[in-house]
């Protein structure tokens, strides 16, 4: 991967904006550069940007640029796409994004890039494979934001739930990044404690779990209901991803990997913790699933195989 930590950000909407704007707070990358296809909303939003650097932390430059830009860049992450509508749910949006992200990754191909694609348009599962597809770079190097917000609110919840630091809940929501997801719970952890041998201890009752992840599953259209769109939450996701990838930390977040049978599925792209550092992804994390999360992963994946995307040939 380039040494520099040179970012590329297709897409100067919330989403991407809030990614970019936590960057001025963290550090952490030395050049942003925006791509829009309103080039002119690129430009404001550099030049929005570039006014706060005086006071912030991260010391880099910024700029509005073409898919020229894309050559050198490490990563190029890609929020580009149409925005969930009230009413609507991520798969709703599949063919209007499928053409966004085939375009997309076409131009940012024919730049020369050789990086890391990370990929946050929903639906986000069915929008990596394609980014995959067209850009035809390993299936290591094309990740998508998967599940890795859906985790964090989990964790958050989990943590006003037992009063513990998030830091110490080690639980993930896996599958699509949408209504089909699920927590494994024999497999979640508060430090090195079984989650429910803790709730066993403490006489809660196992039917908090499920109104917790009801919360995970149904927050993202709570949040458009109040407010028209989500944007912080993944914003600040995408910035850990970037800083996994960066930073080689070969740490493990639920993002949207290949399968090539780890969960007994193949040929998609879905939810699973995996170890990301500067390559991409190491290697998806195999949990052993008992019979009921077994199921719900492959009804996940069959969810995900009958989204209709229209064609990327
Ligand atoms: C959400 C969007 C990012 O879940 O899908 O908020």
């Amino acid at each position: 991967m380039n040494e520099k930590r040179k970012l590329v950000l297709v897409g100067t909407g919330f989403v991407g904006m809030s990614m970019a704007y936590s960057f001025l707070n963290t550090g952490g990358i030395d050049e942003l550069v925006l791509i829009d296809v309103n080039h002119d909303k690129a430009v404001g939003e550099a030049m929005d940007l570039q006014h706060g650097l005086p006071y912030a932390r991260g010391k880099m430059t910024i700029k509005a640029g073409g898919y020229e830009e894309c050559k050198d860049a490490s990563i190029v992450v890609i929020t580009a796409g149409v925005t969930m509508k009230e009413g609507e749910s991520r798969l709703d949006i599949a063919v209007k994004d499928t053409m966004i992200l085939k375009s997309v990754t076409e131009n940012i191909m024919k730049s020369g890039f050789d990086g890391i694609i990370v990929v946050a348009s929903n639906p986000v599962d069915s929008m990596t494979y394609v980014a995959q597809k067209v850009s035809g770079l390993p299936k290591e190097r094309v990740i998508g934001s998967g599940t890795i917000l859906d985790t964090a609110r989990l964790r958050y919840l989990m943590s006003e739930y037992l009063d513990v630091s998030s830091s110490n809940i080690h639980a993930y929501i896996m599958g699509e990044h949408g209504d089909s997801s699920f927590v494994p719970w024999t497999n979640a952890y508060v430090g090195c404690k079984n989650l429910l041998d803790i709730l066993d201890e403490q006489g809660k009752d196992l039917s908090d779990l499920h109104e917790i992840y009801t919360q995970v599953q149904q927050a993202g259209y709570e949040i458009i209901k109040r407010k028209r769109s989500t944007y912080y939450g993944i914003g600040l996701s995408l910035n850990r991803l970037v800083h996994a990838i960066l930073d080689d930390e070969n740490v493990i977040l639920t993002i949207s990997a290949y399968q090539e049978g780890e969960y007994g599925q193949e040929g998609l792209y879905i939810g699973v913790p995996a170890i990301i550092n500067r390559n991409g992804i190491r290697e998806i994390v195999k949990l052993e699933l008992n019979e009921v999360d077994q199921a719900k992963f492959d009804a996940s994946c069959e969810t995900l195989r009958s989204i209709n995307t229209g064609t990327i040939d």
